[in-house]
């Protein structure tokens, strides 16, 4: 019997696509850059699976073009480059790679939070451009994070984690805010308190955005919102491009309404912003929260994983519809 064609989007490790080959006939993109929508349309005619990524748009129109499709398994968690909605609506199951992430992603996040605070960057650039002459009793003098109130917006798997690390490891109040606020088994051992959006934009020493993208958290946090920040405030973005408004940021970060920011992920990314470039309290790195070789390599297992699963009649583990 012929096994069930896939298809893998982006370049991964060697020994997951044979893996994936036991099971499936696969097809590969020679290429490592995201393919335009045509190119995958094309490669996808008669293929019932799809190993995708963050970065693949996956949509009516796509789904139109592409009937023999019946299971798109992506190895992010973030999946808001796909319509679930009108893949359920064609049998196309889904899934994405959560839980796998979450500690990797949190250990990046409280980095970006720590280095945005101490002004790690901004050292490091002073120190190669050969400026380092003395000692100064202010020489780039920064935040604390030790016993300071860290702010979640978005406490979900990774924000729980952050909230971890910020409470147990580092003696921080922990506040947050989410649409509905989380059970008492859930605050109480991280001394965790519900606010409202205004109070923790107001209260936390060190803000951090881990909310999934949705078209409502587009610039939720904006230049009003950054106005209700502390001038001495940090603000770090681990969760999608688009829910800060960098043009806003940017600005405030010029201006001195912010002390610093961290940020992973950017509205337009691969682009970042002109002006936030031109910021020095800012540390700006390329979408790699999640990129340790074991969570990277466990991500893309989860994703064949659910690939065996949905072409083979079985449960997908982190089925999304
Ligand atoms: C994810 O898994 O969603 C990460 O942001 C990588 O894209």
């Amino acid at each position: 019997m012929s096994k069930p064609a896939v298809f893998v989007a982006r370049r991964i490790f060697p020994d997951i696509v044979d893996r994936l080959r036991e099971h499936f006939d696969v097809e590969e993109t020679e290429s490592d850059q995201p393919l335009p929508q045509p190119e995958l349309i094309r490669r996808l005619q008669g293929k019932a699976g799809l190993f995708a990524t963050g970065t693949e748009r996956i949509d009516t129109f796509l789904l139109e073009a592409c009937p023999a499709l019946q299971a798109v398994c992506l190895m992010t968690v973030g999946y808001n480059n796909v319509d679930v909605a009108a893949c359920t609506a064609r049998g196309v199951r889904v899934s994405n790679a959560p839980d796998v992430l979450t500690e990797t992603t949190a250990d990046f996040g409280f980095a970006l939070m720590l280095a945005a605070a101490r002004r790690v960057s901004e050292a490091e650039a002073y120190l190669r451009a050969g400026r380092w002459k003395e000692w100064h009793v202010d020489l780039l003098v920064g935040a604390d994070v030790h016993g300071r109130t860290l702010g979640v917006l978005g406490m979900g798997r990774i924000g729980q984690a952050i909230a971890r690390r910020g409470a147990l490891g580092f003696g921080m109040k922990v506040i947050y805010h989410n649409r509905s606020r989380l059970p008492e088994s859930v605050e109480a051992p991280l001394g965790a308190r519900w606010v409202s959006k205004p109070q923790l934009l107001a209260e936390a020493d060190h803000l951090i955005v881990v909310l999934p993208y949705s078209p409502e958290a587009q610039h939720l946090i904006a230049a009003r919102e950054l106005a209700l920040m502390k001038p001495t405030a940090t603000l770090t973005n681990i969760a999608r491009g688009g829910i800060v408004d960098d043009a806003a940021l940017a600005d405030a970060l010029q201006q001195g309404h912010l002390a610093a920011a961290g940020l992973d992920v950017f509205e337009g990314e691969p682009t970042v912003h002109p002006a936030l470039l031109e910021c020095r309290n800012v540390v700006l790195t390329p979408h790699i929260a999640s990129a340790s070789i074991p969570t990277r390599r466990a991500m893309c297992h989860l994703a064949v994983d659910n690939l065996i699963a949905a072409l083979t009649g079985g449960e997908m583990k982190t089925a999304l519809n």
